[in-house]
């Protein structure tokens, strides 16, 4: 098949578009509200976009509590979600409103971040403390139409690793397992790792 992306038109019950970006990393957001709510959820559409200095982004649906809380307090986590934390990953992304606090709701232990405020996962074996840049508005192909999807920008700032998931100075995924999205209701897990040396 091949199909044109901005009628939509593939014919297929479902749309097959994310499985064909996958798997995608999640980043497992953490925040809180102006009022001072924490505030979890796990955003799929997310990745490492530079380094040194690091930015990362993540696309919001629509405008949503992770989206207002960075935009209100300029600071956000990216929690690494995982296989053994992949229950409290899909339990924090239920429609809450602003008031609830997904730590609470799903049990999960908060730890002070070191240069933001919004707490970590404690029991996540990463964590990326970063500070807003900026949010991307999207465009929809329609002249003078947006889309209701935003894409959010930060800095990274502070690094947190568990020192356990580190093997002669090396991060070892296989230990962290880290958790990721593909299409429909499908995810994957990295625990399998080959090397290839950059071609030159
Ligand atoms: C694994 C997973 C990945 C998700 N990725 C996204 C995403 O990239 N963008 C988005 O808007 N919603 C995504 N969602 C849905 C949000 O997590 C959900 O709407 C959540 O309630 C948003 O919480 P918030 O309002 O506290 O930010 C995802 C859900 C799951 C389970």
């Amino acid at each position: 098949m091949h199909y044109d992306a901005l009628a939509g038109d593939h014919g297929l019950p479902f749309d097959p578009i994310n499985a064909l970006v996958s798997p995608r990393p999640i980043g497992w957001i953490s925040t809180l509200s102006a009022d001072g709510v924490p505030n979890l959820a796990p955003y799929s559409y997310f990745n490492l976009v530079a380094a040194k200095p690091g930015v990362v982004m993540f696309g919001s649906s629509s405008l949503k509590d992770s989206q207002r809380n960075v935009e209100q307090t300029g600071e956000f986590v990216c929690n690494l979600a995982t296989w053994d934390l992949r229950e409290a990953v899909n339990r924090s992304s239920v429609p809450a409103g602003p008031e609830v606090d997904e730590f609470a709701l799903t049990g999960l232990k908060t730890a002070p971040s070191r240069w933001v405020r919004p707490p970590r996962v404690a029991m996540a074996p990463a964590a990326l403390e970063c500070r807003y840049i900026e949010t991307v508005a999207l465009p929809t192909g329609a002249p003078g139409q947006l889309h209701k999807a935003s894409l959010i920008l930060g800095l990274v700032v502070g690094v947190y690793i568990n020192d356990a998931n580190l093997v002669e100075g090396r991060v070892d995924v296989t230990r962290m397992r880290p958790l990721a999205r593909l299409g429909y209701m499908d995810y994957s897990v990295t625990d399998d790792v080959f090397i290839m040396e950059r071609a030159v």
